[in-house]
């Protein structure tokens, strides 16, 4: 099949993507970003260093049998080439005991027409998170003339990065105010974004304003893509705001779910409403828990894999999420996933999109409420 490097959002048809992997993931050292995004009563508290073998081997299985179904349905798959993330990393500002995996390629790539960039990232250990694309970025290259292959700033990560003991013996009300109060660990010492914070709806990108991504990111953004729209928007009722996939997902021009939970602020609601967007409360996941060692919430119940306007990659044993989708009018094809999850997340964030169908529209011609920079 043809390279060509092009993606404008998360629903169009989808026709080529990379799937991550779960080989040789570590559970990183404590640092200050990781300590942001730990829950308090999390089995992963203290905990670090190579995932056992044989939930590798387990996660993999289920990563393996959505490259082959994405396949089955004509989607080419491409894979990355972990290296050994159990090494410390040095910079000349930072030290990180291990790195952390390349199962969440959405963490790290964004797609924005034929460009593929990588993110600066949050966390130390995710530094060099890149490498592992860098084999799939050099074969677009060279078989994709028209492909722009791009690399935020690189950012330092040093101690002016992070507000020093935000974390320290803190409630979930607390957490809950200072997200409500845009008040997030990473400071605005430089331009920080994670790519899974970005949903890119045509013309517009919507990044979550959180834990992981600043508003100088947001701004760095705005420059980079000077024919977009950057909005900032955050959801106050989360308390560990890292990646918007869980919290705020489209799954077709016009309709987007939303984590109940997290709800979008009403003055950010008006560019949907005012364009006829619909905002509908997600399903009620089906478990009380995350998997073990997990650092996702159960709401990866709504991290889903659009593969057209009416066909969507839902994890197996989400019985209301898949009924709420068929109730929506989409095809849902089941996919147990739940043993991936602990390596970075759900379906969403288990994959990144190389080529869509379909063009950049202009989904929001009606620029209201306060979501702008
Ligand atoms: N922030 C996402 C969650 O809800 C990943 O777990």
């Amino acid at each position: 099949m043809t390279i060509k490097v092009s993606s404008w959002n998360e629903f169009d048809p989808l026709k080529h993507v990379i799937v991550g992997r779960a080989d040789h993931t570590c559970i990183p050292p404590s640092e200050p970003a990781t300590e942001a995004k730990v829950p308090d009563d999390s089995d992963m508290r203290g905990m670090w260093g190579p995932r056992p073998l044989e939930t590798v081997e387990k996660a993999n299985a289920q990563l393996d049998a959505l490259a082959a179904l994405l396949e089955s349905r004509g989607v080419l798959v491409d894979r990355p080439t972990p290296i050994q993330w159990n090494q410390a990393v040095h910079t000349p500002d930072f030290s990180a005991g291990s790195m952390f995996g390349c199962m969440p390629p959405r963490d790290v790539l964004l797609t924005v027409g034929n460009e593929i960039l990588s993110a600066p990232m949050s966390f130390r250990c995710r530094y060099f998170e890149y490498l592992a694309y860098q084999p799939l970025m050099q074969h677009y290259f060279d078989a994709d003339p028209d492909f722009r292959w791009e690399q935020a700033p690189r950012p330092r990560l040093s101690e002016d990065s992070y507000k020093p003991g935000y974390f320290d013996e803190i409630t979930t009300d607390e957490r809950l105010k200072r997200t409500a109060n845009l008040d997030f660990v990473t400071t605005e010492y430089e331009p920080l974004f994670d790519a899974a914070d970005i949903m890119r709806l045509g013309k517009d990108l919507f990044c979550q304003h959180g834990l992981t991504t600043n508003r100088r990111g947001m701004q760095w953004l705005q420059r980079h893509f000077p024919d977009h729209r950057v909005h900032s928007v955050n959801f106050p009722g989360d308390p560990y705001p890292i990646h918007i996939d869980a919290t705020f997902v489209p799954l077709r021009p016009g309709l987007i779910i939303n984590n109940p939970n997290r709800p979008l602020p009403d003055d950010q609601r008006q560019i949907f409403n005012s364009n006829d967007w619909e905002i509908v409360d997600a399903a009620t996941p089906v478990h009380n828990s995350p998997p073990p060692l997990c650092y996702s919430s159960v709401w990866l119940s709504m991290n889903c894999l659009v593969l057209d306007h009416k066909t969507v990659i839902v994890e197996a044993s989400e019985k209301n999420q898949m009924e709420q989708m068929d109730k929506l009018g989409m095809e849902v094809l089941p996919l147990p996933f739940r043993d991936a999850y602990p390596f970075g997340g759900g379906l969403h964030c288990a994959t990144a999109d190389v080529r869509r169908e379909g063009s950049c529209e202009d989904y929001f011609p009606k620029q209201v409420g306060n979501t702008r920079l």
